[in-house]
């Protein structure tokens, strides 16, 4: 059944109770997008049909990507006509040329306006490159020009992780008009690593205001994945405030927000739904619910109370299973199922009660790693025991990461290469290609060879470390990563044909897999995405009977409890092993391009993670382990 999004009053029902602004849940990206850009289309030749202008106020960064994408393709297939939009954008940086591949101009015209049809004399996206002293005059000009049109009939937005709409950062007053703005430090960051690193993010951007926007007859907010779950809470259950200025559209007629799974998962009524209304209880949430419980009244599980379950919004549950202690034994014995120090199974065992089957006993095992480095660091103490264990582990690194390497680390690697070889050797020119580049050129493709082989070679020192045969690392360079850039393509069919060859090859019984979700555009989920594309192409064969997936979670965040299917603990000696591990990805040390908002190395980050899981077992009252990595199985 078809989703509609069309604006509804926001917590008029028992279920919305908390939430202040209409918003849609989508199970994922994909299928919203092409919802929000229906809503697009049908406004655009609604007004064709009455011979008036369709003037959109639209938005750049990750989030609309794909909405511009099936517009490109109603444009082409279905011949939708822009003759009659006029668009303004939300923003622009500030200085900014607009040439330049960073810029909001560059962004549009690849995404959306290249493609199709509009005029381009309908088309305002504020202008990075006038004259200081003329801002002023420029957005007073911008407003009147947007009046003029006859207002915003619709204003696609995105939210940044400050809250802000446009680049209306904390502090932004509810009236405020199109004005220059100083960007947020976390906007920086976000931004850094589409301009190779936070010192070249611009400081300050043009914006359309809250009340600019506010006019617009209808605004549909994007927000895609677990990052911006957090805001999404603020800004819909939240009072209104100037620090997180997304929340004045609370004030808005008719505003709708459209999300994906991860970007809800904050919302009361999807977090903890016992609180917002009577609800069916399925073993998940069940088990959510007993973890959730345990800590807000800080007890371990075994100690929960009838009382503490009534008082929070879970007195159906109790009857389900009469007494918190039938309840209580039950989730306990759930978590104690999960944790294993056999992650490949436990020959000879019972294993009716462990996370994997004993047999066969060894195993033929593939680990799949989006860059080079996302096996150590986020199982590293799994595949050393998978190793040691005696299974037959291989690992397949799915992308080059080559674009993660600075020009520094490079040039290091091949000044030694030219001082064995002379000056007259093939490596002079790649020092020389180095030592040209300018600020946002491509590499050639003899440094991004350069750059690949440092990752390689880095990855052989682990690997081999862990003890794994070279013959069994798999270098499989996914096409759809090549393109130079931090902007990759799409997943095309060879990407598909490299991952469902390696897998018909190795046959494996076990699969483990980087389950990251937290950027949806990211590398990580495409690697995913390809992944769960092979699976589905095999799965008739026979083989596939035998084998589990299993997905891990990348540097940046970690199961739910509630939502782990297996944890392997960890020794303190072990966590030192991972540690070591991690050190051979020694460009991925200092000064890392892709560092993300946590400044930590990711050796720390993976250690504070797994010794953070440990303790948070220990809590609801397991046993006491220096570190768990966690697993949650994906059934194909
Ligand atoms: C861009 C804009 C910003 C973004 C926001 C989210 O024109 O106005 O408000 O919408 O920063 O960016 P993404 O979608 O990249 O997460």
């Amino acid at each position: 059944m078809k989703v509609n999004i069309e604006h509804k009053e926001a917590g008029k029902f028992e279920e919305t109770r908390f939430e202040k602004i209409h918003n849609v849940i989508f199970e994922n990206s994909d299928e919203a997008s092409i919802i929000v850009a229906e809503e697009i289309a049908n406004l655009i030749r609604e007004k064709a049909e009455l011979n008036e202008k369709c003037v959109l106020g639209l938005a750049t960064g990750s989030s609309p990507i794909d909405v511009y994408e099936e517009l490109v393709r109603m444009h082409y297939e279905e011949g939708l006509s822009f003759k009659n939009v006029v668009t303004f954008n939300l923003d622009e940086y500030y200085p900014m040329e607009k040439e330049n591949t960073q810029s909001y101009w560059y962004f549009m015209h690849e995404h959306l306006f290249n493609h199709v049809d509009i005029l381009p004399e309908n088309i305002n996206i504020p202008d990075g490159s006038i004259e200081q002293d003329d801002i002023h005059q420029y957005c007073l000009d911008y407003e009147l020009k947007i009046k003029e049109a006859g207002g915003l009939d619709f204003q696609l937005l995105g939210i940044g992780r400050t809250g802000h709409i446009g680049f209306n950062e904390p502090g932004s007053h509810f009236n405020s008009g199109t004005r220059n703005i100083s960007l947020d430090h976390i906007t920086r960051v976000d931004a850094s690593s589409a301009f190779l690193g936070i010192d070249n993010v611009p400081r300050v951007a043009i914006t359309m205001g809250i009340s600019t926007i506010q006019k617009s007859k209808r605004i549909v907010l994007l927000a895609w994945g677990i990052n911006k779950a957090s805001v999404i809470k603020k800004t819909i259950e939240g009072n209104i405030t100037s620090e997180v200025p997304a929340t004045y559209l609370q004030d808005h007629s008719n505003v709708t927000f459209v999300l994906d799974k991860g970007a809800s998962q904050e919302l009361t009524r999807i977090k903890t739904p016992w609180l917002v209304r009577s609800c069916e209880w399925s073993d998940d949430r069940t088990l959510k619910a007993s973890v959730w419980l345990s800590g807000l009244v800080k007890k371990s599980i075994l100690k929960l109370t009838d009382s503490d379950y009534n008082n929070n919004g879970m007195s159906n549950l109790l009857i389900e299973y009469s007494s918190a202690y039938n309840l209580n034994i039950q989730m306990f014995n759930k978590l104690q199922h999960t944790i294993t120090g056999w992650p490949g199974g436990k020959p000879k065992a019972d294993d009716t009660n462990r996370p994997e089957r004993k047999s066969p006993s060894k195993k033929r095992i593939i680990i799949f790693s989006p860059h080079p480095d996302d096996d150590v660091i986020s199982m590293g103490g799994t595949f050393d025991r998978l190793v040691e264990q005696g299974h037959d582990v291989h690992i397949a690194y799915q992308t080059s990461g080559n674009i993660a390497v600075s020009d520094t680390e490079a040039i290091k690697f091949v000044e030694v290469a030219l001082a064995l070889n002379g000056e007259n050797s093939k490596f002079k020119k790649i020092v020389d290609d180095l030592n040209n580049k300018k600020e946002y050129d491509i590499d050639t493709v003899e440094v991004r060879q350069l750059k690949s082989l440092i990752r390689r070679k880095e990855s052989l020192g682990a690997t081999r470390y862990l003890g794994v045969p070279d013959k069994n690392v798999h270098f499989l360079d996914l096409p759809f990563y090549e393109t130079g850039r931090v902007k990759k393509d799409k997943l095309g069919k060879l990407d598909i044909k490299i991952m469902t060859d390696i897998i018909s090859g190795i046959k494996p019984h076990q699969i483990y897999a980087a389950g990251d979700l937290a950027d949806p555009h990211g590398t990580h989920k495409v690697s995913l995405d390809a992944l769960f594309k092979a699976l589905a192409l095999l799965k008739t064969e026979k083989y596939m009977d035998d084998c589990w997936v299993w997905l891990y979670r990348g540097a940046w965040h970690e199961w739910d409890i509630h939502e782990i299917e297996m944890v392997v603990p960890m020794s303190p000696d072990q966590v030192l092993k991972k540690r070591q591990a991690i050190f051979y990805h020694q460009s991925q040390k200092d000064g890392v391009l892709f560092q993300g908002d946590d400044s930590r190395e990711f050796w720390m980050r993976a250690e504070d993670r797994n010794k953070m899981t440990a303790k948070k077992y220990n809590d609801l009252g397991l046993a006491d382990y220096a570190a768990l990595e966690a697993f949650r199985r994906y059934h194909f």
